[in-house]
């Protein structure tokens, strides 16, 4: 293979693990970009909801996973991305509980990952990038020039998750948020394609008990070695 102009830098895990923040501060670091994969689904179920899509119609949600445009950019500090639904913003409708509950639908079937990981790819051979989602490491670029998987107990993700929504001004109630987390592992490690797993070469890192700084100095402290 040819070699990348960047670095392919691929960090999976569950929900509520830390990936994005540290993602996010990694490629800020490094000065990489930032590709949120789980975005990429959260943008394509908003859509197919919107379109009134039978979520159950495998057939129809690849077509509409080939004809939609989605792009992500970053803000001007580089610290969150904007997400562009055919060129319409759609950074915060993306985050709501019944998007975050319908993305199963969209993320099991094979014909529309295939056309979210030819982006990715093109994405990260282009300049480089820090990757997050549940398959980078294992899909997308099980060649990546470094891999993670982070992980954390289920309670811990829930509350970092509850309070995320809170700041947000979204209304959950904590109990409701960890049985969602718990559902979501289950449907992410489940999926017959794309599942989430610990790629056999990934640096694991248990975030239960780091901090936000102390994760990704760990991080970058591998990168650096
Ligand atoms: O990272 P997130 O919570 O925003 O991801 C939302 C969902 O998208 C997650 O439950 C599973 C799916 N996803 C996926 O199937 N593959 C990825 N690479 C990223 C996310």
């Amino acid at each position: 293979m040819a070699k990348r102009k960047g670095l392919v830098i691929a960090i999976d895990g569950p929900a509520g693990s830390g990936k994005s923040t540290i993602s996010k501060l990694v490629a800020k670091e490094l000065g990489l970009l930032y590709l949120d994969t789980g975005a990429m689904y959260r943008a394509l179920t908003l859509k197919a909801m919107r379109e009134n899509i039978n979520l159950e119609d495998e057939n129809a949600l690849v077509e509409l996973a080939r004809k939609t445009k989605i792009e992500l950019t970053m803000n001007e500090k580089r610290d969150e991305i904007k997400v562009f639904l055919d060129k319409q913003e759609v950074t915060y409708d993306i985050r709501t509980p019944e998007v975050t509950a319908n993305i199963r639908y969209i993320a099991k079937v094979p014909g529309v990952r295939e056309c979210m990981v030819k982006v990715q790819r093109e994405i990260g051979e282009k300049d480089g990038a820090v990757l997050e989602g549940r398959d980078t490491t294992t899909v997308v670029f099980p060649d990546a020039d470094y891999k993670f998987y982070l992980d954390a107990d289920l309670k811990e993700r829930a509350k970092r998750r509850f309070d995320e929504m809170t700041a947000m001004g979204m209304k959950a109630s904590l109990e409701e948020v960890e049985k969602d987390a718990e559902r979501r592992d289950i449907s992410d490690k489940t999926r017959k394609v794309g599942a989430l797993k610990k790629a056999k070469d990934a640096i694991c890192i248990d975030t239960t008990r780091l901090t936000i700084n102390e994760t990704a100095e760990k991080v970058l402290r591998e990168i650096r070695k």
